[in-house]
């Protein structure tokens, strides 16, 4: 049988192959214990999840050249944030950033909490922004899934259940692999992962760090994976 999957292989990966994107500090700095700004993870983290990258940019470019800190944003005319969100869609979560931004403001000083729970109690941070946030900003050991991370977990572990009932499993083998030294990095590695080189169609496993211990790879089938329940 196989070793279990470590993450070593995917994180010396990540400090040579990463993406620079504006809200990250670089993973050297990130090793040091230098935290990304929390306002720029969380800001970004909700741009992102209804858009893609190079999309996302040019509107985090903008709204922190002109609500730089957390108060700003909180103390903007409503407005004026709708007016710059204009074409990122879902407007909900615009509204919904402008209620968070106030909340921080109003009841912890214009300070992100630090952990899971207290970001989940704030409104408009669920389960994914918040081990997003945790992880990427204050280097939490939090579980992040999303779309890129269910892909990579479902094919390096080969898992048969379908979509989406194997969500919990995914988020405990997720759990499991994430490094305590490096879980924001960890987290951010398995997004870049997912978009360039394990993507939904005709992966880049000669590339992987995983491709001496991905199962999918092992069974000749990654495309395979993640199952997707029939219809
Ligand atoms: N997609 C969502 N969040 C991301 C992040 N922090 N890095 C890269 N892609 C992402």
């Amino acid at each position: 049988t196989l070793d279990a999957p470590a993450a070593k292989p995917l994180l010396d990966w990540y400090d040579r192959h990463h993406r620079d994107l504006p809200w990250r500090v670089s993973p050297p700095m990130a090793a040091r214990g230098i935290k990304a700004d929390p306002y720029r993870v969380w800001l970004s983290e909700v741009m992102l999840q209804q858009t893609t990258v190079p999309a996302v940019k040019p509107y985090f470019a903008n709204f922190l050249a002109r609500w730089p800190t957390v108060r700003d944003l909180a103390d903007a005319p409503s407005d004026d944030v709708m007016a710059a969100w204009a074409g990122l869609g879902y407007y909900a979560r615009a509204r919904n950033l402008k209620k968070c931004a106030e909340a921080v403001a109003r009841d912890h000083d214009g300070i992100f909490p630090d952990t899971e729970d207290g970001l989940k109690s704030l409104p408009g941070i669920g389960d994914y922004t918040a081990a997003a946030v945790a992880a990427i900003a204050f280097n939490r050991q939090a579980a992040v899934m999303d779309g890129n991370v269910e892909r990579v977990i479902s094919r390096l572990y080969a898992i048969a259940t379908p979509l989406p009932a194997a969500k919990p499993l995914m988020k405990q083998k997720v759990a499991l692999l994430t490094p305590k030294d490096r879980p924001g990095d960890f987290a951010q590695a398995m997004m870049d992962l997912g978009a360039t080189i394990c993507t939904p169609k005709r992966p880049a496993c000669a590339l992987c760090p995983f491709n001496g211990s991905c199962e999918a790879l092992r069974l000749h089938d990654p495309e395979h994976f993640p199952v997707k329940a029939a219809k």
